[in-house]
C-alpha cells in the first residue's frame, strides 16, 4: 500500500510544509522572472497556449512530483501581478506578504466557521475583528460585522438584511453608480426593478433621490456609494443620510473601496455620514492590501441578524446551543466557511491604525502625484483630481477606439494593466493606484508607454 501523501496540519505538518514552500517560493520567482512585466506578453490565446504546454494532462493516470513547481511556476509566468507598478486597472490590490504569510496558517489549520467545534479560537478571533472593524465604522455602539467573500457577497446580504426587514416590497433606489452588484442583488433577491438615480457628475444626485423618495411608494432601501468603481468618487454621505432619516428609509453604503480611507487621520473625514448607514460594505481586498477573499458587511444593529439564524442539528443543535457552544450558522449564508479572518486580524495588528493608514496616504499621494503629472502634459486630458487612488485620463485629441486599442496593445504586449471607463459618454483609461511601492518614476514611465503606443 502506498504512503499517502504528508498532511499539512498536524505535528508533523510543518516539517512536510517546509520544503513544499521551498519549491513554491522559488518557482514563483522564476515564473516570475520568465513574465518579465506585469503580465504575460501575446494575449489571450497565446497565454493560453503556455499553460496548457506547461501543464500537460492535468489529470494524469499516475501523479507527477513535479505538480507544484510546474503548476506554480506556470501560475507565475502567466499572472497579471499587482505588485508590478505597472498593473494597475483594478481594485485589484497587491497582498501584504504578512498577509499571505497569515493565509497559509488558515489554509493549514483550515478551520471552518459553521461550527464551534471546527473553529474554536478562529470563532472568537473573529468575533473580536469583526467588532472592532465594525466600531471603526459606526463608533462606540454595540455593531457586529460579518465577513464575506467580498463587495459582491456584502451588497447581496445588506439587501437581504433589508428585505427582511421591509417585507418583498421593499424597493431599491441606487444610483447609476452604483457596483453593478448592487442591482443584480436585487434580481437574485426577487425585488422590484430598481428606481436608477441620475449621478451626472459621477456622483448621486440628491435631488434627484429626494424626487425618487417623495414621489415613489415606500418602503425604500437606498444604497450609495464611498469609492465607486469608475472613479473612486464618494456620494455626497451626509446629505444623503439626511433625506433617509426623513423619508424613513433604510441606507446601505457601499464603501467597499472607499471604506479603507477609515484608517487614515488624512481622508478619514470623507467618509463623514458612513456611521448613519444601516449597513455597510467593507472589502479589504481592496484597499486593505489582503489576498482574495476579504470583505466584511458592518450591521449598525445586530438584531437585524436575527433573520440568518438557521438551524441544522449537526452544526447547532438546541441543546448544544444551550449549553453554551456557540452558534456560528448565523453569521453567513455559506456552511463551510475559510477563516479569512486570520490574515485581516494579523495585518490589523501588525500594521494598527498608522500603519494602515500610512498605506491609504501613500497610494493616494501618488495617484494624485499621476494626476498632477497627467495634468500637465500638454499631450493627455485630466477627468478630475483624484478623491482615493484612481485616476481617469485620456489621451488628448483621441478618439474612443484609439482609448480602447492603446489599452489592448498594452495588454497584449505584457506591458502595461490599465483600466477602462465610459464616464459622460466618453471612454477614459483608468488607473487605480493599489500599490504602495509605485514611484514617480513608474508612473513617468506608464505615460510615456501610453503616449508611445496611442495610435493615430
Ligand atoms: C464599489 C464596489 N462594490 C462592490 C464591488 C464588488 O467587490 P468584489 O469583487 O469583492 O465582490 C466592487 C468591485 O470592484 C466595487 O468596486
Amino acid at each position: 500500500m502506498r504512503t499517502p501523501p504528508s498532511l499539512a496540519s498536524g505535528p508533523e505538518g510543518p516539517h512536510a510544509l517546509r520544503p513544499l514552500l521551498d519549491t513554491v517560493l522559488d518557482a514563483l520567482s522564476e515564473g516570475t522572472r520568465a513574465r518579465g512585466g506585469p503580465l504575460p506578453r501575446g494575449g489571450p490565446k497565446a497565454v493560453a497556449a503556455r499553460m496548457r504546454d506547461a501543464v500537460g494532462d492535468v489529470l494524469p493516470a499516475d501523479g507527477d512530483p513535479n505538480a507544484l513547481h510546474t503548476v506554480v511556476h506556470a501560475l507565475a509566468a502567466t499572472a497579471a501581478d499587482p505588485a508590478a507598478p505597472l498593473c494597475t486597472a483594478h481594485l485589484h490590490c497587491p497582498p501584504l506578504a504578512l498577509a499571505t504569510a497569515a493565509d497559509l496558517a488558515a489554509s493549514t489549520l483550515n478551520p471552518s466557521l459553521d461550527s464551534w467545534d471546527q473553529a474554536p479560537g478562529a470563532s472568537e478571533l473573529e468575533a473580536l475583528v469583526t467588532g472592532a472593524l465594525a466600531r471603526e465604522v459606526f463608533g462606540g455602539a454595540i455593531p457586529t460585522a460579518l465577513i464575506t467573500t467580498g463587495g459582491t457577497e456584502s451588497n447581496q446580504l445588506a439587501l437581504l438584511l433589508a428585505r427582511e426587514a421591509h417585507g418583498a416590497g421593499l424597493r431599491l433606489v441606487h444610483g447609476a453608480n452604483a457596483h453593478h452588484s448592487v442591482p443584480r442583488a436585487a434580481w437574485l433577491l426577487g425585488l422590484a426593478e430598481p428606481v436608477v438615480v441620475p449621478a451626472p457628475a459621477g456622483v448621486l444626485d440628491v435631488a434627484a433621490l429626494d424626487e425618487a423618495l417623495t414621489e415613489l411608494p415606500g418602503p425604500h432601501l437606498v444604497a450609495a456609494t464611498a469609492g465607486t468603481t469608475d472613479a473612486g468618487l464618494i456620494d455626497p454621505l451626509p446629505e444623503i443620510a439626511e433625506l433617509c432619516a426623513a423619508h424613513g428609509a433604510r441606507l446601505h453604503i457601499d464603501a467597499a473601496y472607499g471604506g479603507g480611507l477609515l484608517f487614515s487621520d488624512r481622508y478619514r473625514e470623507r467618509l463623514a455620514g458612513l456611521d448613519a448607514a444601516d449597513t455597510v460594505t467593507l472589502d479589504l481586498h481592496k484597499l486593505g492590501w489582503q489576498p482574495v477573499a476579504a470583505g466584511l458587511l458592518a450591521v449598525r444593529d445586530p438584531r437585524d441578524l436575527a433573520v440568518l439564524h438557521h438551524r441544522a442539528d449537526y452544526l447547532n443543535a438546541d441543546d448544544d446551543t444551550e449549553a453554551g457552544l456557540p452558534d456560528l450558522l448565523g453569521r453567513s449564508l455559506r456552511t463551510s466557511r475559510r477563516p479569512d479572518v486570520v490574515k485581516i486580524a494579523v495585518t490589523l495588528m501588525a500594521l494598527g491604525r498608522s500603519g494602515l493608514g500610512g498605506l491609504v496616504e501613500q497610494v493616494c499621494d501618488r495617484a494624485r502625484e499621476f494626476a498632477d503629472l497627467v495634468h500637465g502634459h500638454p499631450g493627455f486630458e485630466l477627468y478630475d483630481p483624484p478623491t482615493i487612488s484612481t485616476v481617469l485620463f485620456r489621451p488628448a485629441h483621441a478618439g474612443d477606439d484609439a482609448v480602447a486599442a492603446v489599452r489592448r496593445r498594452l495588454l497584449t504586449d505584457g506591458r502595461a494593466v490599465l483600466g477602462r471607463a465610459r464616464i459622460d459618454g466618453r471612454l477614459w483609461l483608468k488607473t487605480t493606484l493599489l500599490n504602495p511601492h509605485t514611484r514617480p518614476d513608474d508612473l513617468a514611465a506608464l505615460l510615456k508607454l501610453v503616449e508611445g503606443n496611442t495610435p493615430g
